[in-house]
C-alpha cells in the first residue's frame, strides 16, 4: 500500500449510516493504490505491478486485498496518491453520466457539490465525453477548484442558481450527489427530456418527488448505486476502467488531490470531509508520502 482514498462513504461508516454495516471493529478503506504482493496467475497481474484499486473495506492499512476484476493497472500519468482517488469517483461518474445519465456529446450537465469527490471526477468525465459542464457549489474557494476540474459555468448554491442554470439554457443531466432541498430545483433547472441521477445525500436528507412534476415537463429521475451495479458484474469493471482510463490518457480525468495526510491522521482526514472543508479527493500517505506519515 503506497496511499488510501478517504470518502463520504467513510465518514457514514464511522457513524455507522452507511448502507452497508461491516460488524464491528471495522477497518475502513474502500479505495487504495499501491504495488501487487500477489495476484492469481489469471488476472493479467503480477507482483511489482502498480495498481489502483477498490478493497471496500480494509484499505487504511499497510496491505490490502481486493478483488483481481477491482484491481486495474495505474496508468502511467497517475501518481500512487491520485490512484488512491481514482476508481470510487470516477468508476461512479462515468457509471452515473453514461450507463444511468444516458449522456451524449454535446448536452449540458449540471454537477452538485462540484468541488467534492464525485463531483470533480463528474465535471472531468462529462467534459471528456464532449458535455458543456455546469458546477454548483457553496464557495469561492470551491469555485475555484471546480473551475479547475472543467466547469465551464458555475452557479453558486447559496444564490438563485436554478434561475441561473435555467438562463444558461437549463440542464440535459444533472450529477446529484447532495440531495436535500435542493432536489426540486433540480428537476425544475432541467430541459425537456432531461435527466436527475440521483447519487448520495451530502445535504443530509432524502428528497421525495411528486411525479406530476416528471409527467408534466417529460423527465426523469434515475438512481446511480455503482456498488451495488458493477459488484457482480465484472465484465463491467472492465468496461468501465477501459473508459477511465481513455479519459485518463486523452489527459481528461486526473483525480484533484487536494489533500494528502500522514496515515496517523486517518480520523482528521474523516473530519474534513464531516465537516464540509474537504474539496476534491482525500488521501492518506500509507507509506510516509506525507509530513509525519508512517513508514514500512
Ligand atoms: N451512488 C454511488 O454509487 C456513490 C459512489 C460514491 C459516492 N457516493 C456518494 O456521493 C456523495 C458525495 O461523495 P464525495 O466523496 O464526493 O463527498 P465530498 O468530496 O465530501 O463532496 C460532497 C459535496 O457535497 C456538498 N455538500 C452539500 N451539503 C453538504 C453537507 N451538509 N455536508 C457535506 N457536504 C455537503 C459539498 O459541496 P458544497 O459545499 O459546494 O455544497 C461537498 O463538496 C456521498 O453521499 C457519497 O456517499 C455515491
Amino acid at each position: 500500500m503506497r496511499a488510501a482514498g478517504v470518502s463520504f462513504p467513510e465518514v457514514l461508516q464511522t457513524r455507522g449510516e452507511y448502507q452497508m454495516k461491516p460488524p464491528l471493529p471495522f477497518v475502513p478503506g474502500s479505495e487504495v493504490a499501491g504495488v501487487v504482493r500477489s495476484a492469481p496467475p489469471d488476472s493479467g497481474l503480477a507482483e511489482g505491478d502498480r495498481v489502483a484499486a477498490f478493497c471496500g473495506l480494509g484499505g487504511f492499512a499497510e496491505v490490502a486485498v481486493a478483488p483481481a476484476f477491482l484491481t486495474f493497472r495505474l496508468p502511467d500519468a497517475l501518481d500512487f496518491a491520485e490512484g488512491a482517488g481514482l476508481i470510487l469517483n470516477y468508476h461512479t461518474a462515468y457509471f452515473a453520466l453514461v450507463l444511468r445519465g444516458r449522456l451524449t456529446s454535446g448536452e449540458t450537465v449540471l454537477v452538485h457539490g462540484a468541488a467534492g469527490g464525485v463531483g470533480t471526477a463528474s465535471l472531468q468525465v462529462a467534459k471528456g465525453l464532449g458535455a458543456r459542464t455546469v458546477a454548483v457549489v457553496s464557495t469561492d474557494e470551491k469555485a475555484q477548484v471546480a473551475r479547475a476540474a472543467g466547469a465551464d459555468e458555475i452557479v453558486r448554491s447559496d444564490g438563485p442558481w436554478k434561475d441561473d442554470v435555467r438562463a444558461l439554457g437549463g440542464a440535459d443531466v444533472v450529477i446529484d450527489p447532495v440531495g436535500g432541498d435542493r432536489f426540486l430545483d433540480s428537476l425544475r433547472a432541467l430541459r425537456e427530456g432531461g435527466r436527475v441521477v440521483v447519487v448520495g445525500f451530502t445535504g443530509g436528507s432524502i428528497p421525495e418527488v411528486k411525479v406530476n412534476r416528471l409527467l408534466l415537463n417529460n423527465t426523469e429521475v434515475i438512481g446511480a448505486g455503482w456498488g451495488g451495479y458493477v459488484m457482480p458484474k465484472p465484465e463491467v469493471n472492465r468496461e468501465i476502467g477501459a473508459a477511465v482510463d481513455g479519459l485518463v490518457e486523452r489527459g481528461f480525468a486526473r483525480p484533484v488531490v487536494v489533500a494528502r495526510l500522514p496515515f496517523a491522521d486517518a480520523a482528521a482526514a474523516l473530519q474534513l470531509i464531516d465537516e464540509r472543508r474537504a474539496t476534491g479527493k482525500v488521501v492518506l500517505d500509507v507509506d510516509g508520502g506525507g509530513a509525519g506519515g508512517l513508514r514500512s
